[in-house]
């Protein structure tokens, strides 16, 4: 019998990647999700991928009452992976109370279930976010945690410590805390991909957009950066290695690989890009001119940061595999087939 995963925010960008490589490497999967920020369409994209169309509960995290109808329904829930979290780090600004009631609660709720019906391990969503601006580059995963930029940021340090404060007490099961740095692309097959809201407020996808005529241009935000071309740099990991680490994640959780009861890792490629750099590489693969324009720096951006990935490579025996090239075409690929060609 096939090991049953729950996976919240299973229709958004990263979890629907996900999900399609759990259902590839053989586990059942239960999507919770809201649809708050996704649309219940992936799951034609999943099910053309994989042949298997996921269950989906459309239901809040944070509803405890709902969130245990669906341990109920479903149980012999092994492991969960929860994704499903509010990311707009602007609109968190905002909106601090609907962050931490959303990212915070449904954590919460989660980690309540967990317990109570005796699952074996738990995957988090965390992000480089909660560094800052490191001091030593690249930054690894004891490098001090830095006062939060924007209340997003916030839910992310917060929830590690709520993950922490739990398993000290003596949670019944072992967590896998991910820190991603910049996940960007598509899947291969242009079926899935990220599927932004409104304006994009992320760089790829506005590059993406721009490049197909929807956006007139591009806005670089700063060229006076203590960088070699002045623009910031990140580390734009493709969506499906991340995926992939998930599963890794699982795996070592339901096998009780796991070294400590909680253990973190950074998922990055260990290679810094500027903005100007992701400009030049995505017009080579589209064969696209993209139109941009160097403005003023964007609030709260970090100036530059890429992970040491060593202790994902070593210890999960994860790689990111996938070159800036074919992750930048991967997106280019699904943002023509969102525009109908
Ligand atoms: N950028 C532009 N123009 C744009 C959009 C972005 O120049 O229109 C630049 C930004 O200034 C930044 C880089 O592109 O230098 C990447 O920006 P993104 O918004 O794509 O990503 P961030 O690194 O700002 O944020 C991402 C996630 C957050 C997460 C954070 C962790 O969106 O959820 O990484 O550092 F917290």
């Amino acid at each position: 019998m096939k090991d049953l995963i729950l996976v919240t925010g299973g229709t958004g960008y990263i979890g629907s990647h996900t999900t399609v490589e759990l259902i590839e490497a053989g586990y059942d999967v239960v999507i919770v999700d809201n649809l708050s920020n996704s649309d219940a369409k992936v799951l034609d994209g999943i099910e053309k991928i994989t042949g298997v169309r996921p269950d989906l509960e459309i239901l809040d995290c944070a509803d405890y009452e709902a969130m245990k109808a669906v341990f109920v329904k479903y149980k012999n829930i092994k492991a969960a992976i929860h994704f499903a979290a509010s990311k707009a780090v602007g609109e968190s600004v905002q909106k601090p109370l609907l962050y931490y009631r959303n990212n915070l609660g449904s954590l919460i709720t989660m980690l309540t279930l967990m317990s109570e019906f005796k699952c074996k391990g738990f995957v988090f969503s965390s992000s480089c976010t909660v560094y800052g601006q490191p001091d030593v580059l690249p930054v690894d995963e004891n490098a001090p945690i830095k006062p939060a930029i924007s209340p997003y940021g916030n839910t992310k340090q917060i929830a590690e410590e709520i993950i922490r404060d739990n398993a000290h007490a003596g949670a019944s099961f072992n967590t896998v805390i991910l820190r991603y740095f910049n996940p960007i692309g598509a899947h291969p097959s242009a079926v899935i991909g990220e599927l932004p809201l409104g304006v994009p407020q992320n760089l790829i996808p506005y590059v993406t957009q721009t490049g197909a005529g929807i956006r007139p241009k591009l806005n670089v935000f700063g060229n006076d950066y203590n960088t070699p071309d002045g623009s910031c740099i990140r580390d734009y990991i493709n969506v499906v290695d991340l995926a992939k680490a998930h599963v890794i994640a699982v795996k070592r959780l339901l096998e009780e690989k796991n070294k400590k009861n909680v253990e973190i890792f950074n998922l990055g490629t260990g290679r810094g890009l500027s903005v100007l750099e992701i400009i030049n590489v995505f017009e080579k693969v589209s064969g696209v001119k993209l139109n941009f324009e160097i403005v003023g720096r964007r609030e709260g951006d970090i100036e530059q940061v890429w992970a040491n990935p060593e202790y994902a490579n070593n210890v999960l025996g994860w790689k990111s595999e996938t070159t800036v090239e074919d992750t930048l075409l991967s997106a280019w690929k699904w943002q023509q087939r969102l525009s109908g060609k």
